[in-house]
């Protein structure tokens, strides 16, 4: 039996400027890969050369039959300086918007994905009080430049991972394990997706409006119910919370969370399927428990902006992306307004700490000459895209 989703909805591809674009030198993650002591394994460099390639990549997205492109605009290149814009990025930008209208693809553009300028960085980045207005001035510009052509926006991508891993677990810039400053962040980028939230809907365009969230599945022993809830509402419900009233939550999911007695995340058993190029569980549940717990929090329909798998072996990328789509298909089921489904990543490129190792894409690309190459599963997943059925 063929199920096929409903009309309108939306299958996408997704990728980031820092991870795909190359040589973004002016943001605090160049900074974080060259600095001795990182927990980072190589540097971004070239990437995959896409601030060049943009059109070629637009063109593989509808090739491969699907109907939207996620990416991000790098605030470095856009504002190299405080107040100083780029006029000549800001139309860069706006080629790739266009590229995608003629390809009939929908640009889901987001203005914040990990990366942020030098400037910025150099005076505490998230964790500095004045971040949020100079986010808001950032979204105003570059909405007011882009705005028509957009078709749908995130603000922030994974404040949650921002907050985190850069300010308690020493892992993403600016490295630090301070819990003061951690809440300062957390605050700030709440604040900051508010702030950018009601500049962009009152800027030029009219399309949908939210967050992009980590989110996963949670397990505890008996006993530990109160610590998961208490884990879950800090790394998660923090920011659902702030997505209340907007035009949707942007899901991504990837595993499973687990959290012991002592309220703290613990180790997955010795014999737990294993994503091994990100030392976390294979779950494709876990996205039809993060969509449940997202509409649950927030009420708000959902795009799923992420979900996929880092693995060598293209076959267990079908393997997880079909079990993963059978859970979205049960939450629609059930009635839940799930708007999209868009897959992570388009290209194998910069998995920021981990480097290059882990292959997330549909596509592979050539470290010395990038060029593409797509794999089986861009074909298979693309073939659903436009038939807009259920694997
Ligand atoms: C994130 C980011 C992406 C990652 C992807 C795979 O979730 O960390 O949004 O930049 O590359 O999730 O880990």
């Amino acid at each position: 039996m063929t199920v096929t989703f409903p009309e309108g909805f939306v299958w996408g591809v997704a990728g980031a400027a820092h991870q795909i674009e190359g040589g973004n030198w002016n943001n605090d993650w160049w900074e974080w890969e060259h600095a001795a002591n990182t927990t980072c394994v190589e540097v971004s460099g070239d990437a995959c050369d896409s601030f060049n390639r943009y059109a070629d990549d637009i063109a593989l997205v509808r090739d491969l039959g699907f109907g939207s492109y996620r990416f991000s605009i790098e605030w470095s290149r856009i504002e190299p300086e405080d107040g100083e814009f780029s006029r000549a990025a800001l139309d860069h930008y706006r080629r790739m918007l266009a590229a995608c209208h003629e390809c009939g693809i929908a640009p889901a553009v987001t203005f914040h994905h990990f990366t942020t300028p030098r400037w910025m960085a150099d005076r505490g980045g998230w964790s500095d009080p004045t971040v949020v207005d100079k986010f808001t001035r950032f979204c105003e510009t570059a909405v007011a430049h882009l705005g028509d052509l957009i078709s749908l926006a995130c603000t922030i991508n994974e404040p949650n991972v921002v907050s985190l891993l850069g300010y308690l677990m020493e892992r993403f810039p600016p490295g630090l394990a301070d819990f003061g400053l951690y809440a300062k962040a957390a605050e700030h980028l709440r604040d900051g997706h508010s702030r950018a939230f009601d500049v962009i809907k009152a800027g030029p365009g009219d399309f949908p409006v939210g967050l992009t969230l980590s989110m996963s599945d949670w397990w505890t022993p008996e006993g530990g119910e109160a610590g998961l809830e208490r884990a879950r509402a800090m790394h998660e419900d923090y920011y659902l919370e702030a997505a209340r009233g907007n035009d949707f939550v942007g899901v991504q999911a990837y595993t499973l969370t687990r959290i012991g007695l002592d309220g703290l995340p613990m180790d997955p058993p010795a014999d737990a399927p294993m994503v091994e190029s990100m030392g976390y569980e294979y779950w494709p549940q876990a996205l039809e428990a993060s969509i449940r717990h997202a509409v649950d929090v927030t009420g708000c329909p959902v795009y799923v902006t992420e979900n996929g798998i880092g693995t060598e072996d293209d076959p267990t990328r079908v393997k997880f992306v079909t079990d993963a789509l059978q859970g979205l298909d049960r939450c629609l089921a059930d009635g839940l307004d799930v708007r999209g489904y868009v897959y992570w990543s388009l290209l194998d490129n910069f998995e920021w700490a981990e480097g290059y190792k882990p292959r997330f894409g549909l596509v592979a690309v050539d470290r010395e000459t990038f060029v593409r190459s797509p794999k089986p599963s861009a074909a298979w997943l693309g073939a659903h895209a436009k038939a807009n059925t259920l694997p």
